[in-house]
């Protein structure tokens, strides 16, 4: 089978989840790695994504050189990740769609609902593929808690209780190291910092697992380290159209605990509990 061309934006040397994403594509063996503008810094993008192996004339200094170089290309890429910061993801993701492009867009998808609307019309209006990787939900064992909870193991359910929280932004003299600081900046990770960054993949999970659409939330939404304009610590409470209660917690300031994501699904005739590690209560 000949292997899918694929192109990442972002991602670049020292990013956090560019390698997570070579690795899973490696993994999978189906995907050649093409091309690629990984890094905010036009030089350090080319030569780290010709030190990858990428060729010279595709290993691009910023997305908008990438789309002109491959658009015309015989040989083009099929697809495009989208690893950059927040504020970046609608204008890139809709160009590439628009050039049909098929693309893996990170989350959170967009700043806005309506710019995801606007996505989801371009994307229908194409045809091409427009993918939102909530990769928690494709462990094998989460799928096997939604299988369960479709054919009624644990009978109706009551609670959702989660929570993904680690400490690695705890430290308030590193707030200003550039990969932490945009994630807590409105203009770069949009209306939410640490809620948009994990607690999404919770919520996320708890609709997934109980095939189920979170319908209404209160939450409480702290910046524990002052400089922070956007939330580090969040406690949110939700109801689904089914009628599941929902409490989840969410913080990057949980010093001494490691990133890892628990979710405990509890109903009429039993429970259910998935950890991304052990380590993790
Ligand atoms: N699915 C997940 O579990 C998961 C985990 C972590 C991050 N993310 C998402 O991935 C995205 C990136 O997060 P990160 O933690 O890797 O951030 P990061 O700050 O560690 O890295 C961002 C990378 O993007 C590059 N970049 C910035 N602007 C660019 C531009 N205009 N063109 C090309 N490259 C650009 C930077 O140079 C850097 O290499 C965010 O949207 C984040 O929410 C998802």
């Amino acid at each position: 089978m000949a292997k899918l061309k694929w192109g990442m934006i972002g991602g670049g040397e020292g990013s956090q989840i560019g390698p997570a994403h070579r690795l899973g594509a490696q993994a999978d063996g189906v995907f050649e790695f093409a091309a690629g503008a990984l890094d905010h810094r036009p030089e350090a993008g080319r030569e780290y994504a010709q030190r990858l192996g990428i060729a010279a004339d595709r290993a691009y200094g910023g997305w908008e050189e990438m789309l002109e170089g491959e658009r015309n290309r015989d040989d083009r890429i099929d697809l495009v990740t989208v690893a950059t910061p927040n504020s970046t993801h609608f204008e890139i993701t809709k160009s590439f769609l628009e050039a049909g492009f098929n693309v893996l867009c990170e989350k959170p998808m967009t700043m806005t609902v309506e710019e995801g609307e606007e996505i989801v019309r371009v994307a229908e209006k194409t045809g091409k593929i427009c993918a939102v990787n909530y990769c928690y939900s494709a462990y094998p064992m989460v799928r096997q808690a939604r299988a369960m909870v479709a054919a009624g193991e644990i009978g109706k359910v009551r609670t959702v209780v989660t929570n993904f929280s680690h400490g690695h932004h705890g430290d308030a003299t590193d707030a200003d190291n550039p990969r932490v600081r945009w994630r807590y900046d409105p203009a770069m990770a949009g209306v939410s910092g640490q809620f948009a960054d994990c607690g999404i993949h919770a919520m996320h999970m708890a609709s997934f697992i109980c095939n189920d659409e979170v319908e209404t939330l209160s939450a409480d939404f702290a910046s524990t380290i002052a400089s922070r304009e956007l939330e580090d610590d969040a406690m949110v409470n939700f109801r689904t159209s089914g009628g599941t209660v929902g409490r989840l917690w969410t913080s990057s300031i949980a010093i001494g605990r490691q990133h890892g994501f628990v979710i405990q699904v509890f109903g009429e005739t039993g429970g259910l509990r998935w950890a991304s590690n052990s380590r993790t209560s």
